[in-house]
């Protein structure tokens, strides 16, 4: 038998053809007769359309023209709440909403009739704030202008606020972040009643894609057919609003009856296309002089734009993180999801929980400076310990130690030595601050609450006469390795070479459906369903006396050979179960959010420069506990890009709206951080390994999201040593200017 692949840094599956350039893009695709096509969007936020101009010197014969009366099914994106349409038909919503379609062969007369289009719009008054929103300024959505809204209760928080030594109260802010993925959106569709429809694309969820164009073209799920295109990245920015492109290809082509191909270019993506969701939170919290945490009362508010999408699950996972890793005695989080006329706002890695971990953790630091005691000790004293409980009862069953773990990250980081040769060099620098922070976090890998019970994934794979085995999944491969780790798992299931195993492209009508690309879920519960399916496949071999306990290569393609002689074929499905004792009750919203959580300490070391009040980040410690690393460049890899994301999202990243519209969607002033502006990060991985995932591996694709941010900003907070500016240090980006304004002002309002 083979040595384990579990564990190797297995080289990519698809980089061959990724760094030859053989990967085949959307962009990269063309068909005979393809036309081009473009959105024209609302230049307003908010308004009543009541015509539509088509400007002179333009062929309009030529063009294919789409509007809301083209929909042969229901002009609703389908997701959760059927709210958001295609195209409008009569009232506009945020900037940039699309209003009408148009397709060319030319693609540069295609954009001079885009700029030939003028609506007639009668505006009307718009939101844009989280406070207007729940002040009901105006009601733009529903009765109440509210998505949805949580609440998590624990113990006795009213009753704890009296025994308190001390109550320590906080506002914290988060601004939005745009996902950034090299690849723009794109889409190609084919579609006439005869055939159906197909698209090509680039995105996370072929089967989202899947039931929304049932619905938009109100066909028969086998009449419509999604196939994922190579895809450039995603980061959640390719979970849901491929729907919306794909339903607009789709329009095109089924009325021109010609292939289109729809493709954002970056200004258009980055104006148009879904965000992180802004919060705001307010944290009060009972604590005593030995620094024991009692009560905490946590009001989480999220910017969910215009329409419902992703909100209400982004809002889920921002309110059962909110608490943190502590054993809190009493919580109460009450949360919601506004509405605004921005556009949506929708999932990106992390997904509500780097949200509401930012406040947490700086508000803790908060806490420790008031009772006296430093930031570790005060975490020390109150961290989660197994048989403890969450803020949703959920008892950790897991042997974790969060106190060893940030020992460990504080030694690695050399924290305690830096702390005082910071305090040493500050005290004789008049140019620099130096500064060292923390954060201490955790993660839940995979759907929240009953939602893989509700996804009920299924993977399959399948082998060949010469002992190939192909990975039958509709998960897709973003950057993020996922074939690569399939490919891991499959091989050492089956005990074969990793180059025996091929992974089906993600095509509806080849791939059963196991769920999204989202949520961390990837290689811990797909993979795992991966792993059984091929034990299951290898066991009909064995139980079909084909094929011994220990088998060569040679022999195990000659066991496939003669079971496919025999029966045909050989495949073998699985269907995800729930591990044992994992109960969620979504109405009090109590019980086991997730099966399990990968658990972190970050710190990280800046220098804040005392003229221009940029921050650098100098060194970056990131120590997390997965369960078991399957490929731990890949593994690495995926720690190191959230962490260098999380640094844009703490310091550079700042979308500036001006009447909810985003004026700096280009590279050029959307400034994110370059290699540059990005550290040494110091990655370390700790195993406690994981019963229900493969091999003992969680999910981690999220994780390196959620800590960056207040550990930076707590490093800073070490820097500048200023008392009184806490306020300022509660909001991110946490812009130069910003600081400058905080610092030379003697301390903030805090
Ligand atoms: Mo994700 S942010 O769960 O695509």
């Amino acid at each position: 038998m083979k040595q384990s692949l579990i564990g190797q840094p297995a080289h990519r599956k698809e980089g061959r053809d990724k760094v030859t350039g053989q990967a085949r893009y959307v962009d990269d695709l063309t068909f005979p007769d393809m036309l081009h096509g473009v959105t024209v969007r609302s230049p307003i936020a908010r308004g009543q359309l009541r015509g539509v101009q088509f400007g002179e010197g333009i062929p309009w014969h030529e063009f294919t023209i789409v509007t809301a009366k083209d929909v042969p099914g229901a002009n609703c994106v389908a997701l959760i709440l059927e709210d958001q349409p295609y195209l409008v038909s009569d009232t506009i919503n945020h900037p940039e909403e699309p209003i009408l379609l148009l397709a060319h062969a030319d693609k540069y007369l295609l954009e001079e009739a885009r700029r030939a289009i003028t609506f007639e719009i009668e505006p009307l008054p718009a939101i844009f704030s989280i406070e207007d929103s729940l002040n009901r300024k105006e009601l733009i959505w529903g009765e109440d202008n509210t998505f949805k809204s949580f609440l998590i209760e624990k113990g006795d928080v009213n009753a704890a606020w009296a025994h308190a030594d001390f109550i320590v109260e906080g506002e914290y802010e988060t601004g939005a972040q745009e996902q950034l993925y090299i690849e723009p959106n794109g889409m190609i569709a084919i579609a006439n009643r005869e055939e159906g429809v197909t698209v090509w694309g680039s995105m996370q969820c072929p089967y989202y894609v899947h039931k929304a164009l049932i619905k938009l073209f109100d066909l028969p799920p086998k009449k419509i057919r999604v196939v994922q295109a190579v895809t450039g990245g995603g980061f959640g920015g390719k979970e849901e609003y491929p729907s919306m492109i794909a339903g607009h290809a789709a329009l095109l082509a089924w009325k021109a009856g010609k292939p289109v191909k729809l493709i954002y270019d970056r200004a258009e993506d980055m104006a148009a296309t879904t965000k992180r969701h802004p919060s705001k939170t307010r944290i009060r919290t009972a604590v005593g002089k030995d620094g024991k945490l009692l009560a905490t009362e946590i009001d989480f508010t999220i910017d969910g734009g215009a329409y419902a999408t992703l909100s209400s699950v982004v809002l889920s996972r921002g309110t059962i993180h909110a608490a943190g890793p502590y054993n809190w005695p009493a919580v109460r989080v009450r949360s919601r999801a506004v509405a605004t006329n921005h556009p949506p706002h929708g999932a990106f890695r992390g997904f509500g929980a780097p949200q509401s971990i930012f406040a947490m953790e700086r508000h803790l630091n908060k806490v420790a400076q008031t009772v006296g005691l430093s930031p570790e000790e005060l975490r020390r004293r109150n961290f989660l310990q197994p048989g403890e409980t969450t803020s949703t009862g959920q008892v950790i069953n897991e042997k974790i130690d969060l106190s060893s773990l940030l020992d460990r990250a504080l030694k690695l980081s050399d924290y305690q030595t830096k702390k005082t040769r910071f305090a040493e060099f500050n005290a004789s620098s008049s140019t620099e601050r130096k500064g060292i922070g923390f954060a201490t976090f955790m993660h839940g890998a995979g759907f929240t609450g009953s939602g893989e019970v509700y996804l009920s994934s299924v993977v399959g794979v399948e082998a060949t006469e010469t002992g190939k085995v192909r990975v039958l999944t509709s998960n897709t491969e973003i950057g993020q390795g996922s074939f690569t780790i399939f490919s891991q798992i499959a091989a050492d299931a089956l005990g074969i070479d990793f180059s025996q195993i091929e992974i089906a492209q993600p095509d509806t009508a080849n791939v059963p459906n196991s769920g999204p690309t989202v949520a961390s879920r990837t290689t811990m519960i797909v993979g795992k369903l991966v792993e059984s399916a091929a034990l299951g496949l290898r066991q009909t071999l064995v139980a079909g006396g084909l094929l011994g306990e220990r088998y060569s290569a040679d022999e195990f393609a000659e066991a496939c050979r003669q079971h496919i002689a025999q029966h045909g074929a050989l495949k073998s499905f699985s269907k995800y179960e729930p591990p044992p004792g994992v109960h969620w009750d979504d109405e009090k919203y109590q019980g086991e959010a997730y099966g399990t959580y990968a658990w972190a300490v970050y710190v990280a070391e800046v220098t804040v420069d005392l003229t221009t009040y940029e921050t650098r980040v100098d060194d970056f410690v990131a120590l997390q506990e997965v369960g078991k690393v399957i490929n731990p460049v890949l593994a690495a890899g995926q720690i190191e890009g959230g962490v260098a994301q999380a640094i844009g999202y703490a310091l550079y990243e700042n979308v500036v709206w001006r009447e909810g519209r985003m004026v700096n969607n280009q590279m050029t002033n959307y400034i994110m951080p370059t290699s540059a502006d990005v550290p040494p990060i110091r990655v370390y991985f700790e195993e406690l390994p994981y019963a229900y995932g493969p091999s003992g591996a969680k999910g981690i694709g999220e994780l390196p999201m959620d800590g960056p941010a207040p550990a930076i900003l707590n490093a800073i907070e070490d820097a500048i040593g200023q008392p009184g500016i806490q306020t300022f240090l509660g909001q991110i980006p946490l812009m130069p200017e910003t600081l400058m304004k905080a610092m030379t002002a003697g301390g903030g309002n805090d």
